[in-house]
């Protein structure tokens, strides 16, 4: 990829930077107490604790939990700026009801042992009709005991996702605090667990601002809260901080495991994938790192979306052993086209939101409904992908994707504008990225990264994507890099001309001829488009709204009907299709979401209805015409 070298000096100067100031604790806005030992300081932009696959020792905390809702934030900071009154402080560990049947003048204003309760993982504005637009702060907390520690033994809260800044509190001990509503994030706990009634408490808080990714405006909806799964992690006091593995086009699997703990340095570590009698081993450096070089096993099957093959692949080190489920495959860029395994592939898809089925989403993407999303795509459009938008969807639906066989556009939200100038605000995005890719970069389904969605063409905001891109392929060199952009209209002419494009190995943008704007549906067949054909282009979104079951017979048929809806798809994918270097499509959007920006009192009410099937699942026409587009595709 010609332009990789500005892009990876500029990565290698950030990391310099980095370096120099490795001492402080990693981690989005990370006001850890006892800091988690960086792992080593050339890649500072590494959670501090990101451990992957399955674990022996993993306690789930899902379930109810209570809380207490803080509008003023009271619980962080009184008024006039002083320190919260200890009566509203939340975190605190006190037996409310206990304290109030002793004498005395103290009193409290919350207790959350016997506050109100929500099921946790899930957004609080479906949990309550008087959270539905709860936007701010509420406090949470969860009761747990756990076994007895073993000698040595280390303890941690892995989040998986909070929206959008977090509190930890454990025992009354504040031990981490995080900011990004997408990614996960580890807090060390050691020193603050206790065998019984340990109190964790977690203050949420949804607001966004002028300086958080995304932005305040957003076209989807707030969904508070502690949103994916909360878990408590034992490990040995060395234990294996993250591990992965790649297939590379020399037919070699490369890789790296990552200790953390005194014991890191030096020390024998394993790999092994039992079905292919493959076991190799290595030893870490004195940073606790080893790196795994080993030819490809003959016998391997290559992950695909026709043929998912995925692995048990068991990393092993001294006490500790994780194993994951992987496949192994090859990805890249050549021309025009994006090869598979070597094999040019043409991307066909959806977008999607994080949603599950339903008329009251609590953004809780558990594995049946994860799957019954993908199922839609996978079996009902006969697609090979998804755009996962605008942010990274959980590690439950990426796995499903491995699974089922569904590549995957992945995307952190730097969505319309963002503080481009502020350096603090790049570094945010940055480790969001960061998160995600550590996260998700032993995914065989995960194809493409992309740094952003139809941000405003300026230097600054070129500048930012381009970091961003940089992050990328230092952190994954296997992936390919795209961003949804937005295309210049001159008369009847579509132009893709943004100066982003050396800096991504995809094209992509969103169009909306003959929905917005002032194009008949007849007038798309007259546009021309003028971009770049020296690499691959993703139409990333095109979409207009119907509300299923609304017909119109008439011809054309008006917006807001289904009918009118399959004949905009129908005249898009004529107009896209002349397009020599098209190479996926990810129209806008699987199903309907919610958003605050869609208020028809008769087709909206609260829901972007550009989906191809209703919020409860209705299939509406256009679904089965980009069903059989799709099916009509050489494979
Ligand atoms: C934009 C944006 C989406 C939005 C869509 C729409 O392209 O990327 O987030 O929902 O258009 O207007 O429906």
């Amino acid at each position: 990829m010609k332009h990789l070298l500005p892009a990876l000096s500029l990565a290698v100067a950030f990391m310099m930077s980095f370096a120099a100031r490795a001492a402080e604790p990693v981690g989005m806005d990370m006001q850890a107490g006892p800091p988690a030992p960086v792992a080593h300081a050339a890649d500072a932009l590494r959670p501090p604790l990101l451990l992957t696959g399955q674990r022996a020792d993993v306690q789930d905390l899902s379930g109810r939990w209570t809380y207490s809702k803080d509008y003023y934030r009271t619980g962080l900071t009184d008024i006039n700026g002083w320190v919260a009154k200890s009566r509203m402080q939340r975190h605190r560990d006190v037996d409310v009801a206990a304290e109030e049947s002793k004498p005395g003048t103290g009193f409290f204003e919350f207790d959350l042992d016997r506050g109100p309760a929500m099921q946790i993982p899930g957004a609080w504005n479906a949990a309550e009709p008087e959270l539905r637009w709860y936007d701010g702060l509420i406090w949470f907390q969860r009761r747990f005991d756990v076994a007895a520690p073993r000698a040595g033994e280390r303890s941690f809260l892995r989040f998986e996702a909070v929206n959008y800044r977090a509190h930890v509190y454990l025992n009354g001990k504040e031990v981490g605090r995080h900011e990004g509503g997408f990614t996960p994030f580890v807090l060390e706990v050691t020193d603050a667990l206790r065998a019984n009634g340990n109190r964790l408490v977690v203050g949420v808080d949804s607001r966004h601002d002028a300086q958080s990714i995304p932005g305040e405006i957003t076209d989807w909806d707030l969904y508070g809260g502690i949103t994916r799964p909360v878990t408590l992690i034992r490990t040995p006091a060395t234990f294996i901080d993250d591990a992965t593995l790649r297939l590379t086009d020399a037919g070699r699997l490369v890789g790296s495991l990552q200790l953390n703990g005194a014991q890191a340095a030096n020390a024998p570590v394993s790999v092994q994938i039992a079905a292919l009698g493959l076991k190799a081993q290595a030893t870490t450096d004195a940073r606790g790192e080893a790196r795994f070089d080993i030819p490809a096993p003959a016998t391997l099957k290559r992950w695909s979306p026709e043929s998912p093959q995925l692995y048990a692949v068991r990393f092993a080190a001294g006490s500790d052993a994780v194993t994951d489920r992987m496949g192994f495959r090859t990805l890249a860029v050549k021309g025009a086209d994006i090869l598979l395994n070597g094999q040019p592939i043409t991307l066909r898809g959806v977008s999607l939101h994080e949603e599950e089925l339903g008329a009251n989403p609590a953004r809780r993407l558990n594995e049946p409904a994860a799957r019954a999303l993908l199922t839609e795509v996978k079996q009902g459009l006969h697609g090979n992908y998804v755009r996962l938008s605008h942010y990274p969807h959980s590690e439950t639906l990426l796995r499903a994707a491995d699974e089922l066989g569904l590549l995957v556009w992945s995307e952190i939200p730097v969505y319309w504008t963002v503080d481009w100038d502020n350096p603090a605000v790049l570094l945010k995005a940055r480790r969001m990225q960061a998160e995600t890719i550590y996260r998700d970069r032993n995914r065989a389904a995960l194809a493409l990264w992309s740094v952003g969605n139809e941000t405003p063409v300026a230097d600054n905001r070129t500048r930012f994507h381009a970091a961003l891109a940089a992050t990328v392929r230092a952190l994954d060199p296997g992936r390919l890099v795209s961003a949804a952009l937005l295309v210049e209209r001159e008369g009847d002419t579509i132009r893709i001309a943004d100066p982003l494009l050396p800096h991504l190995d995809v094209m992509a943008v969103n169009t909306y001829a003959g929905w917005y704007g002032d194009d008949r549906l007849d007038d798309l067949a007259r546009l021309r488009w003028a971009l770049p054909t020296d690499k691959p282009l993703i139409v990333s979104e095109f979409g207009a709204d119907a509300l299923a079951g609304h017909h119109d017979l008439g011809e054309p048929p008006r917006k807001w009907s289904e009918e009118f809806q399959a004949a905009y798809y129908r005249a898009t994918l004529q107009m896209l299709e002349r397009i020599p270097n098209l190479r996926g499509l990810s129209p806008w959007v699987l199903k309907d979401f919610r958003s605050p920006r869609r208020e028809h009192p008769v087709f909206q009410n609260g829901w972007n209805r550009k989906g191809l099937i209703s919020e409860t699942g209705q299939r509406k026409l256009a679904f089965q015409l980009l069903a059989d587009h799709y099916r009509g595709l050489p494979r």
